[in-house]
């Protein structure tokens, strides 16, 4: 068996012989989790049984299942009265199933019962939570999402058997495979078939563009959820100019986070995230973003004001939900963009739904399973919940400034470029001079509208309209000097510079 499932099948064997009758194993597939028991009955030499909402309670190598235990009250009776040796998989459990009073009784019996024979009742199914009644009598265990391994061996067999039936050409090299292996992470083994299988089906080929198939599949998983926005990576740190410092943390980790599991080896966790806070316009959101092409990851964007759009009281589990997907696509990056809105302090107004959403996100962080790197971005330090500033939530928290000279030139190249001008017949010097105060968003603003400007007076784009425009513009910084002095003041003891 593959790696992660080895793991599984050691921790599995660990809790039975440390007596424990009722396990929940936690994972969206019952298939896989089927194949690791059975495998786990072997080892314990004790007999595999499976039960299914359609079939009942059936002894594996039996053709007929146990009678009347169709009914998921009447197996667990049975296997409290039977007490024999014997891996159970309950299969496809759900909530509702477990509201029952008499489930939840048999199944408080069960862990009792089984304390003596060698073996245990496991659960698996989606979603699923056991009640507060039954948690404290059995074990929790997350089943972790395949492997690299595992997607190679279903890659061969899918190849295997499509080139029984049809030419397969296969054009990629031993690294490129990786590539593609690495890409599946995050799906279930069903999933990876399907998107696979597609990818191949389309023109009888497998190249490197399965994984523009893999990257397609990823976002409709994350979709279907509804909380989370799947992000199409627009721009790299590149185009971002300065912000050296947090530049240069990145790339002290990109090592890291190419090969978390050498790294990990060698005591170096995977990073957990980063909060930007700053001066607006600066180029917080941009930097978050970028994260992803500097890091090669996938980009999950957190939308708040999708969790709190149900009705009070499914926010908080919308909220888990998001994450576990979050985990489930890992390694990803997860961006918050304007933290201190989605988690305002103070505000009880909701009947203190987004109090309770602030701990559940503050103690996710703490907690979170896989290799998922936050950014947030934050502008109003004022309303932002003082405990996201405490050791320990955020790897660093970078203040990001208005650009200095030097940056705001860089920044009116870039923007000039972008548009298809040459920056190099500009004084960028110059207008760099007199942009005092200006921020990188307002800078841009000023090369749009100067492009308009020159547009509408049907002539190319000079210097003239550039100068104008910056006349005319009142940087927000002058706006709010007061604000941005006072910001800079309380960053300076908090944060580390970012630029
Ligand atoms: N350092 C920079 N280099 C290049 N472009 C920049 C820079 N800073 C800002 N910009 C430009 O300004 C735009 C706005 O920046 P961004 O949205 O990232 O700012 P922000 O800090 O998130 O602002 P806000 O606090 O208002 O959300 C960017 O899309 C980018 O085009
Ligand atoms: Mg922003």
């Amino acid at each position: 068996m593959s790696f992660p499932v080895r793991d599984s099948l050691r921790d599995l064997e660990l809790l039975i012989r440390a007596r424990y009758g009722l396990i929940h194993l936690d994972t969206p597939e019952d298939a896989r989790a089927q194949v690791l028991l059975h495998h786990l009955s072997d080892r314990l030499g004790v007999p595999f049984f499976v039960w299914t909402r359609l079939e009942g309670l059936r002894r594996w190598e039996l053709p007929d299942p146990v009678y009347d235990t169709r009914p998921l009250a009447r197996a667990v009776g049975h296997v409290t009265q039977a007490r024999t040796d014997g891996v159970y998989h309950l299969q496809g459990v759900t909530r509702s199933d477990l509201v029952d009073p008499d489930v939840q009784a048999l199944l408080r019996e069960v862990a009792r019962c089984m304390e003596g024979p060698v073996g245990a009742v496991v659960l698996t199914g989606q979603d699923l939570e056991l009640p507060e009644r039954i948690r404290p009598h059995s074990a929790r265990l997350g089943l972790p999402g395949p492997g690299p391994q595992e997607f190679r061996e279903l890659l061969e067999t899918i190849l295997r058997d499509l080139s029984a039936r049809r030419h397969v050409e296969v054009s990629l090299t031993p690294d490129e495979t990786d590539q593609l292996l690495r890409h599946l992470s995050g799906f279930t083994l069903l999933e990876a078939e399907k998107t696979l299988t597609r990818a191949i089906v389309e023109d009888g080929k497998l190249t490197l563009q399965a994984i523009g198939h893999v990257v397609d599949a990823k976002r409709e998983v994350v979709e279907r959820e509804g909380l989370l926005e799947y992000y199409p990576v627009e721009r790299t740190l590149d185009e971002v100019a300065d912000l050296r410092g947090f530049k240069a943390w990145l790339a002290a980790r990109t090592a890291v986070v190419r090969s978390p599991g050498k790294a990990r080896e060698m005591g170096l966790p995977f990073p957990r995230g980063v909060l930007l806070l700053g001066v607006p316009g600066c180029g917080k959101s941009m930097s978050a973003k970028a994260v992803s092409a500097e890091w090669n990851l996938p980009l999950l964007r957190l939308d708040p004001s999708t969790l709190y759009n149900k009705y009070i009281g499914e926010s908080e589990q919308n909220f888990r939900r998001a994450m576990r997907t979050a985990e489930r696509m890992a390694p990803v990056v997860l961006w918050v963009d304007e933290l201190e809105k989605a988690f305002a302090s103070g505000g009880t107004e909701d009947g203190g739904v987004s109090q309770r959403i602030l701990g559940s996100f503050l103690s996710w962080m703490q907690e979170r399973e896989g290799d998922v790197f936050v950014v947030a971005t934050a502008n109003d330090v004022q309303r932002l919940p003082p405990e996201f500033l405490r050791k320990g939530r955020f790897d660093e928290v970078f203040f990001v400034d208005l650009p200095d000279r030097v940056t705001r030139e860089e920044i009116l190249r870039i923007h000039l470029a972008r548009r298809g001008l040459d920056p190099g017949s500009f004084p960028v010097q110059e207008l760099g001079e007199v942009t005092t105060g200006f921020s990188g968003s307002e800078l841009e603003q000023a090369v749009v509208s100067a492009q308009y400007a020159a547009f509408a007076a049907g002539e190319p784009l000079t210097a003239g309209h550039l100068r104008g425009e910056i006349a005319r513009t009142r940087p927000l910084s002058a706006l709010m000097g007061e604000k941005v002095a006072a910001l800079r003041m309380w960053a300076a003891e908090r944060t580390v510079p970012a630029n």
